[in-house]
């Protein structure tokens, strides 16, 4: 009988028997041929990269081909993240630092800078070349209005990015009356608009309902959403990312509280175990409000404040006044640290010396608190404890950088208080 494979018939073309086994041996054996030859190619590409890989360490920054940034603000954000090798040897845990002062604008605060402006830009506050004019309160890292006892080179810094700079007298943010950049803002181009103010309820800008119109935007780091959103969308998730998910701690200090409600929460969404915990300096109000609930400094209330609003030498965190951004982090606090002004100067000596670090005095605040959460949890099996590293110290040379003026202001600049604590 005669199978089918005796002959195959496509119109009139027959094949027999021999002619099926000889086409079917060919295409068996040019399959064979090219799965050998893509495996060896395979294989060969393996071998390849494994040797460069051999003769090139990763970097934490590392270059990649097609790889343009576009303009300067892709250059805020994705900061890598440091092993602080002195301490996390110290202490047998690993300490580290997410390092925001490669940032361009060479702080934590690019981040809340840039989603602030987007963010207004978005919903029609704000329009581009107008003229418009964004006001702000700051200590330098953010804006134009600042109180007149901080640090000079904070103020040539914005003044050389082209930066209005009006200094005026430390007040208590307590006290709205007092919002210079608030009222700025709303005084702006009011010729121009008045007749629209009532027109739009947002009080802290000043509407002008033209798109070509300069107008002024009061920037409200304190109280604006975006602040907080900027970590948790942006800081959070790579601190997650960073670690693999491996954290056993948030350790921060708070100036809005934008950075640790931000990131705070994000870390909370995906670990409910991590613990946050709020570095503060002294003469702020925020260690009583996490510890015991009230919002008061112990020099506060003996009423011995040198300073109207915050009695340090450390710039950038610490607040008697509750803001919206802090409010979102109140919840997720699990425990705050005091530090003073003498173990913060220590830290920051202490760190360039060990590891060539030379960081601003919020940096070290955050430090301290770090090495104190470790010793108070008795941690020593390698947890992950992850803080923010949120500018350089040469934005302090006038100030916490300049060791007569520390000498002046009585702050001691010891190392051994660094040693003592990390001492088993
Ligand atoms: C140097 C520095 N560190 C830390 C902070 C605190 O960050 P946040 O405002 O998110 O609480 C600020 C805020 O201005 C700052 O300028």
């Amino acid at each position: 009988m005669r199978s089918w494979l005796d002959v195959v018939s496509l119109g009139w073309l027959r094949f027999d028997r021999t002619t099926i086994r000889h086409v079917l041996y060919g295409i068996i054996a040019g399959l064979t041929l090219s799965i050998t030859s893509t495996s060896f190619a395979l294989e060969y590409q393996k071998r390849k990269k494994e040797h460069i890989a051999r003769q090139y360490k990763p970097r934490p920054i590392e270059l990649r081909s097609d790889e343009i940034i576009k303009g300067v603000t892709g250059l805020i954000g994705n900061t890598p993240l440091v092993r602080i090798n002195s301490l996390s040897d110290a202490l047998g845990v690993e300490i580290l630092g997410k390092a925001e002062f490669l940032n361009p604008g060479g702080s934590v605060k690019d981040r809340v800078a840039l989603k602030i402006i987007d963010d207004a830009e978005k919903q029609g506050l704000l329009h581009p070349h107008t003229g418009s004019r964004i006001f702000e309160g700051t200590v330098g890292s953010t804006a134009i209005i600042m109180p007149d006892d901080v640090a000079e080179e904070k103020v040539k810094t914005l003044l050389a990015l082209g930066a209005q700079v009006e200094r005026v007298r430390p007040a208590s943010i307590v006290d709205k009356k007092q919002n210079l950049a608030k009222q700025r803002a709303m005084s702006f181009g009011v010729e121009d608009s008045l007749s629209d103010h009532a027109a739009n309820p947002r009080s802290h800008l000043l509407p002008t309902p033209s798109s070509t119109k300069p107008r002024g935007f009061f920037a409200d780091q304190f109280e604006n959403r975006s602040n907080f959103e900027a970590h948790f969308e942006g800081t959070g998730p790579e601190i997650w990312r960073q670690t693999n998910g491996r954290v056993s701690a948030f350790v921060s200090g708070a100036g809005t509280g934008g950075t640790v409600a931000g990131i705070g929460q994000f870390l909370k969404s995906m670990d409910e175990d991590v613990r946050i915990v709020l570095a503060d300096p002294e003469g702020s109000g925020l260690y009583n409000k996490v510890k015991h609930g009230v919002m008061f400094d112990r020099r506060e209330a003996e009423g011995t404040k040198r300073r109207h609003q915050v009695d340090t030498v450390v710039e950038g965190i610490g607040i008697n006044r509750l803001t919206k951004n802090m409010e979102l982090a109140l919840p997720i606090l699990s425990d705050a640290f005091r530090i003073t002004d003498a173990e913060a100067v220590s830290m920051s000596r202490y760190l360039v010396e060990h590891d060539g670090l030379f960081l601003g005095s919020s940096s070290a605040c955050n430090l301290v608190a770090c090495v104190k959460l470790v010793k108070k949890m008795a941690w020593r099996d390698g947890q992950s404890v992850v803080t923010i590293l949120c500018d350089s110290g040469n934005r302090h040379y006038s100030k916490f950088w300049n060791d007569d003026y520390l000498q002046r202001a009585g702050t001691p600049i010891d190392m051994h208080i660094i040693e003592d604590l990390l001492s088993p």
